[in-house]
């Protein structure tokens, strides 16, 4: 028998491509092995809905070789493979079907899954009208269309879970960080019982390569309980992970695993994906502090957003031109100074956003108008984005913020000091402190610098395998600052009201 292990990504970037276009990522064997010891227990049949290259099936044959398998997919082509490789035995029933369009008409006791991850711009509008009667079937509500297909996955899967079945899902951490997410957990909490969530240290992802957090959810169709058990798998090839899920979530210490017993509200308002907290009422927020915007938006960053030398090959004026950095990786350090800007003029690198905003078309000079109307041959004011502007070369406007954050970094987000009077785009955030005061600004600074601020980022951001924290603007905002930082800096509020982390 075939046992599947780290899989090898192609790195033939088409070949990729469709690997992403079907989420076609296979589960390794370790974590196969423990998700199926689950679910297995009081069932006869395991239920694979996107069987793929059979990890679960081989899972359930090393696991409980007695116990019957019926997967799905809608892949022919990766079935046959699979089968020309020898990994499904005759005993494996499986089905070529469309796990959302057209699911199988019963009812299981055990469902196993690693879903296709695959976000909500791929997907056929004829799949997105699907999901909406789906979730208004079930939730009685819709859920905000960035939820990708392996959340309707999940919702599909629980609404064919028997009375006292159990399902286990591997999900990116997205599913409970997401916009949509306090909606379905919501649901899901009152409707089934979550026993158990498993997460993963960088080091021991399950997906080395793929720039996913990876969360095992443990639900069975039983009345909800308060407490869950909550573990973080420390090791790769953990046997413990098998062991704690095979006796069913007990046990308090196993090796290479911190196992704890949490709160059911607490868990779903700290976000699965995140370590327990005590405590989750924050004196001070961000917002408390200052205001946080998206950089800008231009639509069209090839036209809109140059270097000095094609500016001044074009003829544009620098009054129609503001000092712009564009990647975070532009950007190296806690401040953006004139140097840096230098610095990236010499590699060729854009640093000028055209900003027409403010002069008549009459008043413009030859080479802009000339500029603006090459754009329209392009075609840009018909962009999406770009066709809500009036007229369509108009730029979005913001103040040149004090502190930027660049929200999505390979190496750690973090805050910069904007010492060179720039305007970001959208690959930073815009910080703008509620005083203007030259103190308030520099304490305010200590404290966004201090590392018990910057480790608080977890708990408002959404996290990737690779380490890297996104976060979003109204998210930052309610980024909690230690009291004990504030006290030490006297730093006063200067709104009203704290931001709950969770509103
Ligand atoms: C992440 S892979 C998991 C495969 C396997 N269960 C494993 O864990 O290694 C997801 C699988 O979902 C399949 N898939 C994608 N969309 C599907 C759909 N709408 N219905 C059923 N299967 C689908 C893909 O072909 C792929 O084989």
């Amino acid at each position: 028998m075939r046992t599947i292990t780290h899989q090898k990504l192609p790195t033939n970037w088409g070949q990729r491509e469709k690997l992403r276009d079907r989420g076609q990522f296979w589960t390794p064997d370790w974590v196969a092995d423990a998700m199926v010891a689950y679910v297995a227990r009081g069932a006869d049949v395991v239920f694979d809905p996107c069987v793929g290259k059979g990890a679960f099936y081989t899972a359930l044959k090393k696991v409980a070789p007695k116990k019957k398998f019926f997967g799905t997919d809608v892949d022919p082509e990766i079935i046959a493979e699979a089968r020309q490789e020898g990994i499904f035995g005759n005993d494996a029933e499986l089905e070529i079907r469309d796990f959302i369009l057209n699911p199988p008409k019963k009812f299981f006791k055990a469902i196993v899954a690693n879903p296709p991850y695959i976000r909500h711009h791929r997907l056929s509008s004829e799949l997105k009208s699907c999901f909406r009667k789906m979730s208004l079937l079930n939730l009685g509500d819709t859920l905000d269309g960035r939820a990708g297909l392996h959340i309707y996955f999940l919702l599909q899967a629980l609404s064919l879970l028997d009375k006292g079945g159990r399902l286990a899902f591997i999900m990116p951490a997205d599913t409970c960080e997401g916009v949509f997410s306090k909606k379905l957990w919501n649901w899901v909490s009152k409707k089934f019982r979550i026993e158990g969530v498993v997460t993963f240290e960088h080091k021991a992802t399950p997906f080395p390569g793929v720039d996913t957090n990876a969360i095992i959810f443990l639900i069975s169709n039983e009345k909800p309980q308060e407490k869950l058990k909550w573990v973080k798998c420390l090791v790769p090839q953990s046997k413990s992970l098998f062991e704690f899920l095979k006796n069913n979530l007990s046990g308090k210490s196993c090796k290479g695993l911190d196992i704890y017993e949490r709160d059911l509200i607490e868990a779903s308002s700290t976000g699965f994906s995140r370590m327990p907290r005590a405590g989750h009422d924050f004196e001070y927020t961000l917002a408390d502090f200052a205001r946080v915007m998206r950089g800008i938006a231009t639509g069209a960053n090839d036209f809109f957003f140059l270097t000095r030398e094609k500016a001044k090959e074009i003829g544009i004026p620098d009054i129609f031109l503001l000092p712009a950095v564009g990647r975070t990786r532009d950007v190296e350090g806690a401040s953006l100074t004139r140097e840096t800007l230098i610095k990236l003029e010499a590699k060729g690198r854009p640093t000028l956003l055209f900003s027409p905003n403010g002069s008549r078309w009459e008043d413009m000079p030859e080479p802009v108008k000339n500029y603006i109307n090459e754009g329209e041959k392009l075609g840009l004011s018909k962009r999406a984005l770009i066709s809500t502007r009036q007229p369509w070369y108009k730029m979005e406007v913001r103040e040149v913020p004090i502190f930027l954050f660049a929200y999505l970094g390979r190496r750690n987000a973090r805050f910069i000091k904007n010492e060179a009077g720039i305007i970001p785009l959208t690959g930073f955030l815009c910080i703008y402190p509620r005083s203007n005061d030259g103190e308030y600004v520099e304490k305010l600074w200590k404290i966004l610098q201090h590392p018990d601020t910057i480790s608080n980022l977890h708990l408002v951001g959404k996290s990737y395998g690779s380490g890297a924290i996104k976060v979003e603007p109204r998210s930052l905002e309610r980024l909690p600052i230690p009291t004990e930082l504030v006290k030490k800096f006297n730093l006063s509020k200067k709104r009203e009201s704290a931001l709950s982390l969770f509103t």
